[in-house]
């Protein structure tokens, strides 16, 4: 599952930590970069990489959720519903939103598997309601403008990616 590239990369990161094990969060990193996901061949590779059960990985998978095991879009949007945020119009404007990406009211993914949308709960910007991340990028004080500006620029740089790679 390893690419040569991934290969190289857990291969210089496995000696800055004291135990293979301790290298779980950044090799699940590592394997879940590229196509923002995690399969059974890449949590088996992760497991074989790190002297680990399969068992093990998918327990420290269950825990975080940055590691996703369906497939996402390329951006990952998680908006803010929680209560807070509420107070601050931000149910009507996410459902707005899901509307806007062509979503169902309880998300989903875009059918260019460019975004994938979800409702959170805070992500600590309450304050700055509308809020979302994407791709762990705050977005906050959002309006529906600003919005679709984003999600303009992440689609202009996504089509700029795939004409520039080789
Ligand atoms: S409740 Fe939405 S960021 Fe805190």
């Amino acid at each position: 599952m390893w690419s040569e590239k991934e290969q190289r990369e857990l291969e210089k990161m496995l000696p800055q930590y004291n135990t293979k094990r301790s290298a779980v969060l950044s090799a699940l990193y590592l394997a879940q970069q590229e196509k923002n996901w995690l399969d059974d061949d890449d949590i088996k590779a992760v497991a074989d990489a790190l002297d680990l059960t399969v068992t093990d990985v998918h327990s420290v998978i269950g825990f975080y959720t940055l590691f996703r095991k369906e497939p996402t879009g390329k951006y990952i949007i998680q908006f803010c519903t929680d209560l807070p945020c509420a107070l601050r119009g931000a149910t009507k404007f996410y459902h707005e939103l899901a509307e806007q990406l062509g979503l169902p009211p309880e998300g989903g993914t875009t059918d260019d598997n460019m975004f994938t949308l979800e409702e959170v709960v805070c992500i600590a910007a309450c304050n700055n309601a509308p809020c979302c991340q994407i791709n762990l990028d705050y977005h906050e004080n959002l309006t529906h403008e600003e919005m679709s500006n984003i999600l303009s620029k992440l689609r202009a740089k996504s089509e700029k990616e795939s004409t520039t790679q080789p």
